[in-house]
Formats: structure tokens, sequence, C-alpha cells
């Protein structure tokens, strides 16, 4: 196996927030790299490692993805079923990893829905922790798997016209995505209602249209996300027929963007709510089977890194 120069000095992978673009694009090689060993992945690199999965919502892909990397990497792994666990006694976020932590796990996965929880996890634990997903601020292997599958298709980020269509507000794969784009040099769009646009979201180096048809023009790729009604009010739409014709992306007002564009969504879907269901599954045009794909790999290389770096730093 080739050796990976990585550029990362940290224990835990927390954010896309500060990370440079060399480190984004060893982490974007590697991630082609074992994309392109998927058949014959299995290696040795967290041979007497254990990680442990928390997620304290719900995933298919991101805990899939992770349990199935730390496999192949001939790593041992333990699911923890939150809703079978003493967090439904009372114990809290502190209390339930500092007693995980205590079984020494190498790595800690955590999906929280609290903004903040990957980062405060990690000054009460010894172990590397993996953000899954905190709240609406950050996920960041689905943005790193995202560009991986970019960069798979032969497409450079740099330079390359972008739009974010969807429930930005609530979005922490839009944060993340924002955050590795814009430093990979990308232009950034994002398409939504007043209601789930942030109001100070130009800081981050984005273009802002609350117009479908505007925001499309000449994009290159749009990314588009699902309503995310677990951090919602109810009033931020008025139905998901009215947000579909409005925002919806479909085969008919793709036309709007670049000849050939290309669509993503991180999923879940909601199928006939910001996507037509022809349009998911037409697979010239839709990239998510090929992130779902590359998510194994990208999850590889994030965990290669972080055993590395561990090794490095903790020596
Ligand atoms: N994209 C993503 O995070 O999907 P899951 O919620 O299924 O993990």
């Amino acid at each position: 196996m080739d050796n990976f120069n990585y550029y990362f000095d940290n224990i835990h992978l927390l954010g896309i927030q500060g990370m440079n673009k060399k480190t984004i694009q060893s982490i974007l090689e590697r991630a082609q790299y074992f994309n392109q060993k998927k058949k014959n992945r299995k290696n040795k690199i967290l041979k007497d490692s254990l990680v442990i999965n928390l997620f304290f919502e719900n995933s298919t892909r991101t805990k899939a993805s992770f349990e199935i990397a730390a496999k192949s990497m001939s790593a041992d792994i333990l699911n923890i079923s939150v809703s079978s666990s003493s967090i439904k006694k009372g114990e809290t976020l502190i209390d339930t990893a500092a007693t995980l932590n205590a079984m020494h796990p190498d790595f800690l996965i955590l999906r929280h829905p609290n903004s903040g929880a990957a980062e405060m996890l990690s000054k009460h634990v010894e172990c590397s922790i993996i953000n899954a997903g905190d709240g609406r601020h950050e996920h960041p292997t689905q943005a790193l798997l995202d560009a991986a599958v970019i960069k798979e298709e032969g497409i450079n980020l740099e330079g390359l016209k972008i739009a974010i269509c969807g429930d930005i507000l609530n979005s922490r794969v839009a944060r993340s995505n924002i955050y590795l784009l814009t430093t990979m040099g990308a232009q950034v769009s994002v398409i939504g209602p007043p209601t789930l646009i942030p109001k100070d979201i130009e800081r981050m180096g984005v273009k802002v249209f609350f117009d479908l048809n505007s925001g499309l023009k000449s994009s290159d790729i749009i990314m588009i996300l699902r309503l995310q009604n677990e951090r919602m009010d109810g009033s931020e739409t008025p139905s998901k027929r009215e947000y579909y014709s409005f925002f919806g992306i479909n085969e008919n007002n793709l036309k709007l963007a670049k000849k050939n564009a290309l669509v993503m969504h991180p999923g879940p879907m909601n199928r006939g709510v910001e996507i037509a269901s022809l349009l998911a599954d037409n697979n010239e045009i839709s990239l998510v089977k090929k992130q779902v794909e590359m998510g194994v790999s990208v999850r590889i290389a994030c965990l290669e890194m972080l055993k590395l770096s561990r090794n490095k730093l903790l020596k």
C-alpha cells in the first residue's frame, strides 16, 4: 500500500472550518486511492484499534459507512444504541463519553443534535473524536466525500460554479461544503427562500439567490438539500407542494443551469419535495449513488489520517 502524505496535526476531526487546501487535497486524493481499490481494500491499518459509533440522531449512510470503513481496516467496532443505553436514564453526554472512554476506544464517532457537541466532547476524552454531524454546525466527512466525487468525475474544484439549493439554514452539510469549496477556489451560490437562508451567509464568501431561475444560471453542479424538518418550527415553508413548485429541482428546470450540469444530494432524499424522482434516478446526471460509494473511501482516508496523526502527536 502507498504511504499517505497527510498534512494534519490534530487527533480529532471536528470540522472543515480552518482546514487548509493542502490538507483537503491530501484527503481527497487518499479517498480516491481507496475508491479505486474498492473491491480489494481490506487492510490492517486499524488492527487492534477500537472504534465506537455513538449516534444520537438517525443515520443510514454515515453510520454504515464508518462501520464498513473500520471493518475493512481490521478494527473492532461497537455501535451504541442510544435508545437502549443509559442515556435514556438521564446520563449526560459527557458522562456517557467518559464511560465509553474508560473502555479505551481509539475513535469515538459522534452524531448529535447540538452544534458544538463534538468539540465539547473532544475536551473530555483521550480518544479521537470524529464529528459525524453536530446540529446545524458541521458534517466534515460529508463535505469531503462530496468533493472527492466531484474530483473523481474529472472536474476541477478551482473555478467550479456550484449552487447549493434548499434548506441552508438548518444544514451542517451546507456549512461544511461552503468552507471546503470556497477554500478550494470554487464559486459557491446558495439558493432558497429567505426563511431558509441565514441572514449573514454572504460572510462565508457565497452569493445568495432567493429565486431558482437566477440561482441555477451558469451552475456546473447543483447540490440539493433536504428540508430538515427535525430542526424547524413549522413556519419556514407554507407546504411541501409549494416548496417543490418554487425550489424543487427536476430535469426541466435543470436546463437553466449549464449544459451537462450534474446534481448531488447528500441523502436522505425527499422525492417530490426538493428533487424529482426521475432526476434522482438518472445516473447520467445524478451523482447520488457515487456519493454513497465514496462515503466509505473518505471515511477510510479520515480514519487512517487520524491514526497516523495520533501516533505522531501522542508518542
Ligand atoms: N448524508 C447523511 O449524513 O446521511 P445519513 O443521515 O443517512 O447518515
